[in-house]
């Protein structure tokens, strides 16, 4: 018999106990966090799905491994065990560590990129983008027309639309130093890009003689999904399919925060030895020693053991799955979300759930200060807060509205989301109530982190409709 529960595929050895506060704490906690979850301390919240980064349990493997870590300044023993584990599953010559994922981009685009040069990805993450930005290059996002339609099925969302890449490569001759992948993409809905993608726009950058990327955050999810999906891919292992999709690439972006399983820790690989020897100078100048990169010895030893972890199948069947019940729970909830559900979160489609909110009022921040208010649960906006400023100052809405709520992995139970999907329920009968934001203080880049905000309308829910 095969039962059809899918349950944890983990005991709980450690726990760590989260804090229950009432509305009225809530609210002057926001308050004081100018409105701004990010700036909320996290001991006030009850359930955070702020990020699935960095934010994962380690298992007894990895805690194990980090008594073993050599911290050697160089050449230490845990290096060479990082160096073999990213190596098997990634295939790459050159493996630079990092202190996370953001890091090896800076580091990439540093040693990669000039002024007016163009980065095409399915969906640049905001760092990448910024990364990408701070070199004056473009950050160009091209994902099929399907990713930006939230209620249109498609079983690879996060594909690349590969006419456009040919398009960009044949018109842009010499200012398109390398194409990137998110896998899966992030901004997009968590959603995975095909194995048939990768190839495609692997054969067409190469005709073009441009190296090809992949930000590898979420490989292990986006391998379930092509196992799950894909034709010919059943019988493949996660591992075997990692494999062959970092075979059609020439290097990536990895922070080990997510499919890494580690609470640290990234990496940047590359199969160009040049490139890698300038990429290696710049590591130093502010990583450190390129074996070891900003992460202690026993850092390297935990994402070593966690990125094969990631890739097992009984943890990868839960975490898809977990995601997928949430998405169940809110469809008979009635609030709207990307669908289908992606990897790592649920993207709750605000510009449907709140059209009475215009854009320029945020209606996905909006909603993420209400999340927090009535139940306690932080989640992250992805909409015009995120991306709506463009590099010369103005403003234009973001492609889409979206609040994520993302899973730290193997953190949260079934019991949790059955909380959340409670709090959802309550939510939607809010929803005429609700009244956008504006933005009363912000920096000029990557302003979700730090800007302050108060209600349009005196009141985040107003008394009467
Ligand atoms: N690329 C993608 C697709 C990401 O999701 C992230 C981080 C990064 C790069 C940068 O990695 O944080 O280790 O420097 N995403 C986190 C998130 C922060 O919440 O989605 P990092």
């Amino acid at each position: 018999m095969e039962f059809q529960t899918i349950i944890e595929p983990f005991r709980i050895k450690t726990v760590e106990p989260i804090r229950r506060t009432t509305r009225a704490q809530r609210l002057e906690a926001i308050q004081e966090a100018g409105y701004n979850p990010f700036l909320l301390k996290a001991e006030d919240v009850l359930i955070d799905l702020l990020t699935d980064s960095g934010t994962g349990a380690m298992s007894s493997r990895q805690w194990a491994g980090m008594m073993v870590g050599d911290e050697s300044y160089a050449g230490a023993r845990s290096f060479y065990r990082f160096e073999a584990a990213v190596r098997e599953i990634t295939g790459f010559k050159h493996i630079l560590p990092t202190h996370q994922g953001r890091a090896a981009e800076r580091i990439l685009f540093g040693s990669a990129l000039k002024p007016g040069d163009i980065v095409p990805n399915n969906t640049h993450f905001d760092t990448t983008r910024a990364n990408v930005e701070y070199r004056k290059a473009i950050a160009l996002d091209i994902p099929i027309p399907e990713a930006r339609d939230p209620k249109r099925y498609h079983p690879f969302k996060g594909n690349m639309d590969l006419e456009k890449l040919e398009q960009v490569l044949r018109e842009n001759p010499g200012r398109v130093p390398l194409v990137m992948i998110t896998i899966t993409n992030n901004s997009g809905g968590g959603q995975p890009v095909s194995m048939a993608n990768i190839r495609g726009a692997s054969e067409i950058a190469h005709r073009y003689g441009v190296p090809l990327f992949i930000d590898a955050c979420r490989f292990a999810e986006n391998a379930w999904f092509i196992k799950m999906r894909e034709e010919g891919y059943a019988d493949k292992s996660p591992l075997e399919i990692a494999q062959e999709l970092f075979s059609y690439a020439d290097g990536a972006t990895m922070s080990a925060k997510k499919d890494g399983m580690a609470n640290i820790g990234g990496f940047l690989a590359m199969n160009d030895d040049a490139l890698a020897q300038k990429c290696r100078n710049m590591e130093i100048l502010g990583e450190g020693f390129p074996t070891y990169g900003g992460l202690a010895g026993y850092d390297l030893e935990a994402i070593a053991v966690g990125l094969f972890e990631a890739l097992n199948e009984d943890y990868l069947r839960y975490r898809i799955r977990s995601i997928e019940y949430l998405g169940e729970r809110m469809k008979k909830v009635g609030i709207p979300f990307v669908e289908p559900t992606g990897g790592h979160a649920v993207y709750i489609d605000a510009r449907e759930l709140l059209p009475h909110i215009p854009w320029y009022e945020y209606p996905a921040w909006a909603l993420s200060l209400v999340l927090y208010v009535e139940g306690g649960i932080r989640s992250v906006e992805i909409g015009s807060v995120m991306f709506g400023r463009q590099p010369d100052g103005t403003e234009k809405p973001a492609a889409m509205e979206l609040v994520r709520l993302a899973f730290p992995r193997r953190v949260y139970t079934q019991s949790h989301v059955d909380y959340l999907a409670e709090v959802l329920d309550y939510i939607k009968g809010l929803v005429p109530r609700i009244r956008g934001v504006r933005i009363v203080e912000e920096p000029p880049v990557l302003r979700h982190f730090t800007a302050r905000f108060e209600p349009a309308h005196g009141a985040l829910v107003v008394d009467k409709e």
